[in-house]
């Protein structure tokens, strides 16, 4: 298996209830969640996922409450076994690890960001994120640096000697995600890690990890509800729907080709002239010279007003290259939903 793949889930189906067996067999033979529920009283919460994550890239699994996205995230760290399937994590089954195999894997190579926070109230900020580190034995001086180190990257100098309870909800997150990167693990785990903040402090947490990760080029598994919140952080977005995934996908080929009328609700309400960038829509044939050029991951909002004075703009990649064109009548397309428009 390459290394390139870091999160490697097969076939992974998770019935809760104590018939498993009977549940999967209704599985196998096509039965939905609503019906195995009906005719067992166990509960679907994931069938049959298969996902990669690559590494170093922003995955994103979205759904709404229920669909099963905690079950998923659960199993890369292995708090839940599969009823069936394989979880691989670099190249390693996880649930042929033993017991101390699973505790340093836990310690070294995932990290976990919780909705709630989970930070300890008695203990101060410093304290809460050097916590990892003193479970994992890391020496006291030491644990201390690294997480004053941390806690000055997410911005929060200063209340070292606070308690959680002193901070706001986005402050005690960025304790949350300062004792997760402490931990220096490759990959970090965020289960609607920014889902209980208010919109502005969310949209400030969601800007500072795209700033982290742009140095850091960590592995994030990050879950969410929201597809705005999906669509602005993830490279690449995972649809789950009643525990099955309906799509995966990057934001532009899930906005401009939804798999079903799931997908389609959550695309209806999307900015789309924010969010599609040229690149996706471009004519790769057009590359006459035009008087206008962009970078092809310019928005739609942001070639809009070349196309007064001109009917082609430029397509440019990231070294200055001329990689294709884009008209008016391509952006209205990808604006309108109308494919045909498109050729
Ligand atoms: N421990 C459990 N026992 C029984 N059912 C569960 C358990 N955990 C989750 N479920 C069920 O599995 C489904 C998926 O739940 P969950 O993964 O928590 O969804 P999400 O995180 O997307 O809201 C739901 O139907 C939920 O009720
Ligand atoms: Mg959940």
């Amino acid at each position: 298996m390459s290394l390139e793949k870091i999160l490697d889930l097969r076939g992974v189906t998770k019935i809760f209830g104590d018939l498993p067996q009977e549940a999967l067999s209704m599985l196998k033979a096509g039965a939905s969640k609503t019906e195995v529920q009906k005719e067992t009283g166990q509960v679907v919460g994931l069938n049959n996922v298969s996902l990669s994550v690559k590494r170093g890239e922003v995955f994103v699994v979205m759904g709404l409450s229920g669909s099963g996205k905690s079950t998923l995230i659960r199993h890369v760290n292995r708090l839940i076994d599969p009823t069936s399937g394989e979880v691989f994590v670099n190249g390693r089954d996880v649930l042929k690890m033993s017991l101390d195999e699973l505790r340093t894997y836990r310690r070294t190579e995932v990290a976990m960001v919780f909705q709630n926070f989970g930070l300890l109230p008695h203990r101060d900020v410093i304290d809460n994120v050097a916590y990892g580190l003193e479970v994992r034995g890391t020496e006291k001086r030491e644990r201390l640096e690294t997480a004053q180190r941390w806690i000055e990257t997410v911005g929060l100098a200063g209340y070292e000697k606070s308690r959680p309870h002193e901070l706001s909800g986005g402050q005690q997150q960025r304790v949350g995600l300062a004792r997760a990167l402490a931990m220096d693990t490759g990959i970090l785990l965020m289960d609607e890690a920014f889902s209980a903040l208010d919109p502005l402090i969310r949209s400030g947490m969601q800007e500072q990890l795209l700033g982290l990760q742009k140095e850091l080029h960590k592995t994030i598994f990050f879950i969410t509800h929201d597809f705005n919140e999906a669509i602005r952080i993830g490279d690449r977005i995972a649809v789950l729907n009643d525990g099955e995934l309906v799509q995966t996908g990057t934001p532009e080929e899930i906005i401009l080709d939804p798999a079903d009328e799931y997908v389609v609700d959550f695309v209806r309400d999307v900015n789309r002239a924010r969010v599609i960038r040229v690149g996706a829509i471009m004519d790769k044939n057009q590359l006459a010279p035009c008087q206008a050029e962009v970078v092809e991951n310019s928005s739609c909002e942001d070639v809009l007003p070349l196309f007064a004075h001109h009917e082609w703009v430029g397509v440019l990649d990231e070294n200055g290259t001329r990689i294709g064109g884009i008209s008016a009548k391509r952006v209205i397309a990808a604006l309108a939903r109308h494919q045909a428009l498109m050729d």
